[in-house]
């Protein structure tokens, strides 16, 4: 390439943006030309001495924006059909200006544009402790593709609407009776809805619940995705620090703080720590939540497993006062691109809540909801849970073992009683941008824990996602790790 990209490794931003930042630059000032050829993500990675996810994060990111195109066969180019405008745009986009037209975004749109929002591929790696993916391999597809069959016919009921879009009632039935069993959750069916996953589920309650300007109260640090839902709908947030014993409940009530709507908690596993909730803090959460009128989002995403302790009864079995939205999802327990979950509802808010999904979606699959309903009323649910946990148990068992054993006293490891991921401190020198860095170029993905603040991240924590991986893959992922960090 005809100009020089520099990285600096102790920079704030990350490395893929600096990389797609010079490059964009160069296209909108015509170093780089419509049409010219750029080098593989490889032959880049070696020049810039970074590892090629960093590359190809950033020709990602500008493929999606328009100022790249791909010819198969032949490699990646300089889009030719780039309008003149762009070119003659500056680097700082006008606000509320789309980049190829000259339509205002909504404010919802608006606060979509901040670039950090891109949900960017994640490169191949050979050991991925990216968190939130369960086994796969060990999913039953066979038994899968059975029931779906099963029930793939010619028939009205398969392909028409439902006009019901709170969900296949038989399948509202199994969830009740499994929630009240598993969860100690209380309710009917008819207060379930069946949503796309929990992130539907969070986007519903912003849309039907929440205005402009609403605070809410979520935990510090917490779920990423749930605070950029309640932010898109103009929600002001009220991070409360958690601890080994999950959200201080007591910041809560004894702080002089904004009139709260809601408080988001993730109880039987906090996102992303790991901590549980206690008994006594959820019920002095529920006394304060009725005392001040507050409702509380209870996401409930991993908590099927727990690892030798007893389960708490969900806030939503506990509570007396119809405080709580209950969150719960199939992502994790069968797997994520299956987008089912479900939304557990005061009885008062179930037909809005109908409504809002009829106008967001109208209904989700109804193949996929008849074959989960005979999934979970033959026993293999609890059957495949049961098997996970105990594979889980002992991935976790070796991740852990691994870690102490190759970090030593340099490690703190929190949250690994329950779910699939665990959370670590690492103490050292590097910063967090450069470990990850540092572990790609070693064939490991990692995430770091600092996105998950809300304000400041005291650096150094990292989450590691164990289920999917084997557990030699996990003792050599860590072995990796060790020497990256340690040695560097
Ligand atoms: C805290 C939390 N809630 C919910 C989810 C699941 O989201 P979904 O059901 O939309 O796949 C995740 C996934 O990682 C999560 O971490």
């Amino acid at each position: 390439m005809d100009f020089v990209i520099s990285i600096d490794l102790k920079a704030a931003l990350p490395l893929y943006r600096q990389v797609y930042a010079q490059l964009r630059q160069a296209i909108l000032s015509r170093r780089l030309t419509p049409g010219k050829k750029l080098p593989s993500t490889r032959t880049l990675a070696q020049l810039l001495s970074v590892s090629r996810t960093t590359v190809t994060q950033s020709y990602e990111m500008l493929l999606s924006e328009g100022y790249l195109e791909t010819i198969v066969g032949s490699g990646t180019f300089v889009c030719r059909q780039l309008p003149d405008e762009l070119l003659n745009i500056t680097p700082i986009q006008p606000k509320s200006q789309l980049p190829h037209s000259s339509i205002s975004l909504s404010t919802y749109g608006e606060s979509l544009s901040d670039r950090a929002f891109l949900h960017l591929p994640e490169a191949e790696v050979e050991i991925s402790f990216s968190y939130g993916r369960p086994a796969f391999d060990q999913f039953p597809i066979d038994l899968w593709r059975k029931l779906l069959s099963r029930h793939c016919r010619f028939s009205r009921y398969v392909l028409d609407y439902t006009y019901d879009s709170m969900g296949y009632q038989p399948l509202k039935e199994a969830i009740a009776d499994y929630l009240s069993r598993s969860r100690a959750v209380k309710c009917k069916p008819e207060q379930i809805i069946i949503v796309a996953g929990s992130q539907q589920g969070l986007d519903l309650i912003t849309r039907v619940l929440i205005d402009r300007g609403d605070w809410i109260a979520v935990e510090e640090p917490g779920y990423l995705s749930a605070r950029r839902a309640f932010l898109a709908q103009g929600a002001s947030l009220f991070p409360i620090s958690v601890d080994q014993s999950g959200l201080i409940v007591s910041s809560l009530t004894t702080n002089i703080i904004p009139n709260i709507k809601f408080v988001y908690v993730t109880p039987s596993h906090q996102f992303p720590t790991g901590a549980t909730l206690s008994l006594s803090r959820r019920l002095e959460l529920l006394a304060w939540a009725h005392k001040s009128g507050t409702m509380i989002i209870e996401d409930d995403y991993d908590s099927e497993y727990r690892y030798g302790e007893r389960p708490i009864p969900a806030l939503q079995g506990l509570d007396q006062a119809n405080s709580v939205i209950y969150l719960g999802t199939f992502s994790k327990v069968l797997f994520p691109a299956l987008r089912l979950g479900y939304l557990v509802l005061p009885q008062n808010l179930v037909h809005i809540f109908a409504r809002a999904k009829w106008l967001a979606d109208r209904q989700c699959s109804l193949l996929e909801q008849y074959a989960l309903t005979d999934f979970i009323t033959e026993g293999h649910l609890e059957r495949h849970i049961r098997r996970m946990r105990a594979l889980y148990d002992q991935r976790r068992q070796t991740l852990v073992q691994s870690l102490f054993s190759y970090f030593g006293d340099k490690i703190e490891i929190s949250g690994e009683n329950a779910g699939m991921h665990l959370m670590v401190k690492i103490n050292t020198e590097l910063t967090d941008d450069k470990i990850v860095h540092l572990a790609a170029l070693a064939g490991v993905s990692i995430g770091a824990a600092y996105p998950q603040y809300l304000k400041h991240s005291p650096g150094s924590e990292f989450i590691l996602g164990y289920a999917e991986l084997n557990e030699q893959k996990i003792q050599e992922g860590v072995r990796r790790l060790a020497q990256v960090i340690l040695i560097d």
